[in-house]
């Protein structure tokens, strides 16, 4: 078998598939880009070159593509060493492309599917063995050239040589960082990050009922617990609460029964009401944020005003030193409160998802650093807050605690991470060599 990767096939040249085209190329690799028509090809090439951003940083990279479509050029797949599929997420379609594509693949290539929540169980069920064989996810984050994330998941019959070399190829010569997840839904950055997101949504809601203003929840929501700087409902505006109701739609269908998240699926009444009325984010002029134009040309700020249903000027928060730092969790006042409520939820919902989601807690630690710019994940924001602290805050207000968190008081260590972050503990409470980033 040749294990390097010299070749690559996107199928797809939507988002997805020309950031992965345009990296592969800058990274001076030969890339046969197909999709439904020429027209489609060509239009993905010109974004290639001239996007915002533009996938490859040097326009001369993009003659390392050649375009085709499905119809005429598939065969063309023979000469290449990954098959990466990019198409629209749906079903019938990637399985349709897989059953077309794999006759004509060469022996010893790899083949991989750009889905963001269809299990591969599903897309690879009932294909040749072969394909079983040589098929994983590769789940990049969008834009690809920018975000350092890409979670890898292989199928129940996959060959961990095939998984090597796609980690090997996607971290050595596109630059990514690998994690590696299980083929459960979401995997893993989405699955704890949404969570954060639509619970965040409804403890929101309850905190705005007790005075609490929305740009005060996005400010405790950033800087003092090591998020990134839009906070929750920024930060929901940037995706859209068309692309969150879809989220949340699959996570009903497809979470375990039991999972915390299955109470968070559905938006808050008002939230549901903005959806309607295509009050959807930036993309559409404003969500739960706008810029609007003054009359005299200077551009501001408006928050939408989620308990009286209108739009009013956006207020600007400065938090005093008490509430800029990790210490805002244990205080208690409305900000402290609110800000422990939903913290502590989702770091108990990913504490209890070790070994479900991920064999350990650098993979998830991982995920949300890489894909969602978390300063520390989960675990290593748990060791920076203090588990003792945790533990008996959650003992105190009677919340069980979850299965790591466990795992770590049973070890009789405090720290997830240990040795400068060199070791950390795995789900048998035993220190382990932590895999170099
Ligand atoms: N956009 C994101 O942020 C993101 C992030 C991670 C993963 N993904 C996943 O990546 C995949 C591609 O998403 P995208 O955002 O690039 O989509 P897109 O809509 O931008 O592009 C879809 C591509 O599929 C092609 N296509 C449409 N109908 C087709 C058909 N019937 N047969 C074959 N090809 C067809 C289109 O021509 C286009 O090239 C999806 O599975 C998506 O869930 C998307």
């Amino acid at each position: 078998m040749n294990k390097k990767i010299n070749t690559i096939a996107v199928l797809g040249g939507g988002t997805m598939g020309r950031g992965i085209a345009g990296l592969c190329a800058q990274s001076n690799k030969k890339v046969l880009l197909l999709d439904i028509s020429l027209d489609e090809a060509e239009k993905s090439l010109e974004e290639i070159i001239n996007g915002h951003p533009p996938a490859v940083d040097e326009p001369n990279k993009a003659s390392n593509i050649t375009l085709g479509t499905f119809s005429n050029d598939l065969a063309k797949i023979s000469e290449c060493d990954w098959v990466c599929e990019a198409v629209t997420e749906d079903l019938n379609i990637k399985r349709d492309l897989f059953e077309m594509l794999e006759p004509f693949r060469k022996e010893g290539s790899v083949v991989s599917t750009n889905t963001s929540g269809i299990p591969l169980k599903e897309i690879s069920e009932g294909m040749p063995n072969r394909l079983s064989r040589d098929i994983v996810v590769t789940h990049f984050f969008n834009p690809v050239k920018i975000m350092r994330l890409m979670e890898l998941v292989p199928g129940e019959n996959t060959d961990p040589e095939v998984v090597k070399r796609l980690a090997d190829f996607c971290s050595g010569v596109l630059g990514k960082g690998v994690v590696h997840a299980k083929d459960t839904v979401n995997f893993i950055g989405n699955r704890i990050g949404c969570f954060w997101m639509l619970m965040g949504l409804h403890k929101a809601n309850k905190a705005l009922d007790k005075g609490i203003s929305m740009e005060t929840i996005d400010a405790l929501m950033s800087k003092p617990v090591g998020l990134p700087p839009t906070g929750l409902y920024g930060l929901i505006d940037l995706i859209g609460l068309d692309v969150m109701d879809l989220v949340g739609k699959n996570l009903a269908v497809n979470l375990p029964a039991g999972d915390l998240g299955l109470s968070y699926t559905d938006f808050p009444a008002n939230i549901q009401t903005m959806l309607k009325r295509g009050q959807i984010g930036r993309k559409a002029g404003g969500g739960f944020y706008r810029m609007i134009k003054l009359q005299d040309g200077a551009k501001a700020i408006e928050a939408f005003d989620l308990k009286v249903g209108e739009w009013r000027k956006s207020e600007k928060v400065v938090l005093d030193d008490k509430h800029s730092g990790l210490d805002v969790l244990f205080l208690d006042d409305i900000d402290g409160r609110f800000s422990w409520d939903i913290m502590s939820s989702v770091l108990c919902y990913a504490a209890e998802l070790v070994p479900e989601i991920s064999d350990d807690i650098v993979n998830i630690d991982r995920a949300m650093r890489w894909g969602f710019a978390w300063a520390k994940g989960p675990f290593e924001l748990i060791d920076e807050i203090g588990s003792d602290r945790i533990i008996d805050r959650l003992l105190s207000e009677e919340r069980p605690i979850p299965k790591m968190l466990q795992t770590l008081l049973d070890s009789g260590s405090s720290k997830f991470y240990v040795e400068d972050g060199t070791k950390y503990l795995g789900i048998n409470g035993r220190y382990y060599q932590t895999p170099e980033e």
